[in-house]
């Protein structure tokens, strides 16, 4: 291998990169020397969109000048504040802009989804989940089967890789709803699995809940911003997301939702209320019966945070602009490159436990390095002196995420130069 030719050639493919200039909308996090470190973790945190500033510094001008006026009288109201994020939200989720709101943070989210999506009675009380999910998620369908009187013991069907295998099979997910489906209440999963990287086939293993009465929803936290998604046309019931990682809309920043269109009506569906969902018309009347907005809104429950919404502002008209076909186009590309240059460069040494096929992943790729743990966790500590900031997760995962927004060619050539060196 000649390393100035191969470095050459990312180089190359930079040039030709329609999308390369978006890398200027954003903050590197720099190296100690000042130079850009090679940022490989948007699949956790996302970077910082220049513009968020100016948003910031708006808000709180706002405030400053007009105090309680700012809800009305601003020239970004915060009354209706979080209305601004729909039509994106909507477009990257594949969603009717009914179906959609921004509001609180991930997991909240996800118990009031389950308020009203898991709604189980003796003989059907279960959730399906991956063994391996999200730990809150985890966390938070155990809690609402305690909640509702069941036991996880009995009513989590937790669905596990094939032995020797890292990833789950659609298959073997629709035969679980296939043999288990009159028992089941409620199937989550995700859209991008956060350690393996595994894209779901959402629609697939919603037609699959459908066909058995099941509801289905999705923890989009990797999936929104990664992979393109078509929820309404897919007809997933619920699904809930953050906007820290591909959004880049910063820490802790507005999580939101999906309601699909059939349920935002039904007056069955019973929910836990709050004043931010009711009747806009009427909201302020303070009346003593509660009348939900007729679009996804209505499942909102408090006033958002501004401040927690303001940066996607400057995040979502980035993704306006680029376009998700796009973006999914650079990232399908980016992807493969790094994947190449690992099987060409390091193929001894580590194992991708993510999919090979490219429509079964988004950006991020799962490395398994055929090292003992301990040593393994010293290649990523040498990484990250190095200056290539991507992360580890127990007990033997390295996640590098090249991101289509910001992450250029170059930057998987340099990492994976860095995990040469590293390995020596
Ligand atoms: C897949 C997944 N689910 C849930 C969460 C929890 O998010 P939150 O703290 O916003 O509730 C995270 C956080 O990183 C996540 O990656």
């Amino acid at each position: 291998m000649n390393i100035s030719v191969d470095r050459a050639e990312a180089e190359q493919k930079d040039a030709s990169d329609a999308l390369a200039p978006y890398r200027a909308s954003f903050f590197i996090p720099p190296r100690e020397d000042g130079s850009d470190s090679i940022y490989l973790c948007g699949h956790s945190l996302g970077l910082q969109p220049r513009g968020v500033a100016r948003i910031f510094n708006e808000e709180l001008d706002h405030w400053a000048e007009l105090g309680v006026e700012g809800h009305f009288a601003s020239t970004r109201p915060w009354l209706p504040y979080h209305e601004q994020l729909t039509a994106s939200l909507a477009k990257l989720t594949g969603a009717m802009v009914t179906e959609v709101v921004a509001m609180n943070s991930l997991t909240v989210n996800l118990h009031l989804m389950l308020a009203s999506f898991y709604r189980p009675r003796a003989g059907r009380e279960a959730i399906v989940i991956e063994k391996r999910a999200f730990s809150s998620d985890q966390y938070a369908v155990e809690s609402q089967i305690r909640h509702h009187g069941f036991d996880p013991h009995t009513a989590l069907i937790e669905l596990s890789p094939r032995e020797g295998e890292d990833t789950l099979r659609t298959e073997d997910i629709c035969a679980v709803i296939e043999r288990e489906g009159s028992r089941i209440a409620t199937v989550m999963l995700s859209g991008v699995q956060y350690l393996t990287g595994q894209r779901f086939d959402i629609e697939a293993i919603t037609r699959c809940a459908r066909k058995h009465g099941c509801m289905v929803g999705f923890d989009l936290a990797h999936a929104i911003g990664n992979v393109p998604l078509r929820l309404h046309d897919w007809g997933v019931d619920f699904a809930v997301w953050c906007s820290y990682k591909y959004l880049n809309a910063g820490p802790g920043a507005i999580g939101g939702c999906f309601v699909h269109d059939r349920h935002i009506r039904s007056p069955n569906l019973p929910r836990f209320a709050g004043w931010w969902g009711h009747d806009k018309s009427t909201r302020f009347e303070m009346p003593a019966a509660f009348h939900p907005i007729a679009t996804a809104e209505g499942w909102q429950v408090s006033n958002p945070s501004i401040f927690a919404a303001a940066p996607l502002l400057a995040s979502l008209p980035l993704f306006d602009a680029a376009g998700m076909d796009k973006l999914r186009a650079k990232s399908l590309q980016l992807t493969g490159y790094l994947e190449s240059q690992l099987l060409a460069r390091l193929n001894d040494e580590l194992s991708i436990i993510t999919p090979k096929d490219p429509e079964m992943r988004g950006c991020q790729l799962s490395l398994r390095l055929h090292r003992p743990a301990v040593e393994a966790r010293a290649v990523f500590d040498s990484l990250a002196k190095q200056g290539v900031i991507c992360d580890w997760r127990e007990p033997d995962i390295i996640r590098v995420a090249p991101v289509p927004l910001y992450n250029s060619f170059v930057d998987v050539w340099e990492f994976v130069a860095a995990l040469e060196q590293a390995l020596k």
